[in-house]
Parts: C-alpha cells; sequence; structure tokens
C-alpha cells in the first residue's frame, strides 16, 4: 500500500525536542523531508548530533534542558536567530523511568515532572511567545502516552505526568487559540524506540506484551512523525485542544484471535435464533 498524502513546510520553521533519538529523531527526518527548516533539541549532545549529521544546514541544533527557564528560551530564540521565524513547536522530550510506588523516590519524581510538565509548559510559553511576535499563528504539538488513561504498575510518576500533559494542553488551546496558535496532544501506545538489544526485563515484558496487542506489534516512530506533520499542517485547521491516539487500538483492547461465538439464549427473541436450531 502507497500513502500519497503529502504535507509540504517549504519556508516553515519547526523545533523538535526529544530530538536526539527515538521519536524526535524521526519527526526532525520527516519536516526535513517535508522542506521544513527545524531546530532539534535534546540534552544528549551525541545523540543530537547523529539525528543532525544527515541534514545538513536545515537544521540547527541545541543541546539543552528543556526543563530549565533558560533552556527553553535558547531553543526558541536558536530557531528565531538561525532561521527568522518559528511556525511549529514540538514537545517530544519526556523520561519515562518506572519505580514501585512503595519505592518511589521524591528527588527522581520531581525529575520526571520537571522534565515532562514544566518541560512542556516552558517550552509551550516561548514558542507561543515567539508565534505571537511574528503574528503568524502557529501550531503546538505536545505529547502524552496512553499511559495517562490507565492505570500500570511502576507508572506513578509517569504515567500521572503524561496526563498533566493533556489538561495543560487543553488549557493551552483555549487560552493561545485568539492568536492563531493551535495546541493539540499526541498520545502513543507503544512505539518501536526501546534500547536495541532490549534489557533482558523488558524483553521479557515486551514479548509478553506485543502478541496482546490488537495489530500484534508496535508502532514506528515514523508513523508518529506522520500524525505530527498532520497535526502541524493547514489539513488540521479545525483540530485544536485534542488528544490524539496512535495506538494500534490499544486503548481499545486486546488483540481478537478466534471467532466471535454468542450462545446466551437470553438474546434469542432478538437475534430469531430458535432454541433447537443453529
Ligand atoms: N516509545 C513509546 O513506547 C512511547 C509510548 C507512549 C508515549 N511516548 C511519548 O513519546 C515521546 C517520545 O518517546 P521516545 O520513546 O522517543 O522517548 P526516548 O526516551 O527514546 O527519547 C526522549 C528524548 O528526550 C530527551 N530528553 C529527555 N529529557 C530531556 C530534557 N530535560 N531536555 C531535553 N531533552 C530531553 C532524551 O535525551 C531523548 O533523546 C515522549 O514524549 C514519550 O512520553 C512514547
Amino acid at each position: 500500500m502507497t500513502a500519497e498524502v503529502r504535507f509540504r513546510f517549504d519556508g516553515k520553521v519547526a523545533i523538535v525536542t526529544g530530538a536526539a533519538r527515538g521519536v524526535g529523531r524521526e519527526i526532525v527526518r520527516a519536516f526535513v523531508e517535508a522542506g521544513a527548516h527545524v531546530v532539534a533539541a535534546d540534552r544528549d549532545g551525541e545523540g543530537l548530533a547523529e539525528t543532525c549529521a544527515p541534514h545538513g544546514d536545515v537544521v540547527a541544533s541545541v543541546i539543552a534542558d528543556v526543563s530549565t527557564g533558560e533552556g527553553a528560551k535558547a531553543i526558541v530564540e536558536r530557531a528565531v536567530a538561525a532561521f527568522g521565524r518559528l511556525d511549529i513547536c514540538v514537545n517530544d522530550a519526556a523520561v519515562a523511568p518506572h519505580a514501585a510506588l512503595l519505592e518511589e523516590r521524591v528527588d527522581v519524581w520531581d525529575r520526571v515532572y520537571a522534565v515532562n510538565c514544566r518541560g512542556t509548559f516552558l517550552m509551550t510559553q516561548a514558542a507561543a511567545r515567539a508565534m505571537i511576535a511574528g503574528g503568524r499563528g502557529g501550531r503546538i504539538i505536545n505529547f502524552s502516552s496512553g499511559a495517562a488513561q490507565r492505570g500500570a504498575a511502576g507508572g506513578a510518576a509517569y504515567a500521572s505526568s503524561r496526563a498533566a500533559t493533556e489538561t495543560f494542553s487543553r488549557v493551552a488551546a483555549i487560552e493561545l487559540a485568539p492568536h492563531g496558535i493551535l495546541v493539540n496532544t499526541i498520545s502513543p501506545g507503544l512505539i518501536d524506540t526501546q534500547p536495541k538489544p532490549l534489557p533482558p526485563d523488558m524483553a521479557k515484558r515486551l514479548a509478553a506484551r506485543i502478541p496482546n496487542l490488537p495489530l500484534a506489534r508496535p508502532g514506528r516512530p515514523d508513523e508518529v512523525a506522520q500524525l505530527v506533520l498532520f497535526l502541524a499542517s493547514d489539513a488540521s485547521s479545525y483540530i485544536n485542544g485534542a488528544v490524539i491516539s496512535i495506538d494500534g487500538a490499544s486503548s481499545a483492547g486486546s488483540r481478537f484471535s478466534g471467532v466471535v461465538v454468542d450462545d446466551d439464549t437470553r438474546y434469542d427473541w432478538v437475534t430469531g435464533r430458535s432454541r433447537s436450531g443453529p
């Protein structure tokens, strides 16, 4: 199957945080392919250099920590200094350490919230200020996780921090709409960004989980990048304040294998099935 939909961002400038690996790296690649200039930001300088190497001077890199005011300011200022404007800001950077609730450490909890929540807030605020100064509106795309919608052991800090991102983004969508800035949230299910080779426990967990996903596979980073392009494009001009899942239906339920059998006789009067018949 060939996807014929193409979004173009010639003349547009996009920030992508969390660009040193995983989904962020793929979002940078997708924007470059679609004609945008990109500011790729991350705290990991080595990974960032690998992301940027293939793209030449259409990508500017910034080593910065999104959880600090100085970091967020440096990233946004780089976009305006390098390319003269800012149209799109994708806040992909996040951390997801897991711990049993009874073992959870306060300093780790605070760091998760600093990156995932404060970072999203600081980047949204700094990007929105630059977009308003530019007078052309803009798009801000934040990240959540399917984990925000369900309980899962070990995810107290991460899952709740992602839920906070969703609510924050709804508020931002309302406050920034008068400026022509749309704010949406992407909520991925399992995406194939885990370290390779997989650490042993993670390998065991994924081997048990993946066959039960409705599509029996994790999503690919490039599939998430295509959703980012859609939300950054004119094709999504009336989507604002939304949380959009990209999870192959894992939030809907588990993989179906087998046939549907209904031998509940209570509804024979609805189906017309006779008790003696098939
Ligand atoms: N991979 C999944 O299965 C999955 C599932 C649900 C949601 N998500 C969400 O998708 C997004 C991308 O996930 P991923 O798997 O590619 O993540 P990842 O951990 O592979 O990459 C995250 C990147 O963010 C960077 N980063 C972390 N803290 C930072 C900080 N303070 N400042 C700047 N950069 C920082 C890291 O260095 C890294 O390059 C995240 O927002 C995550 O919550 C991922």
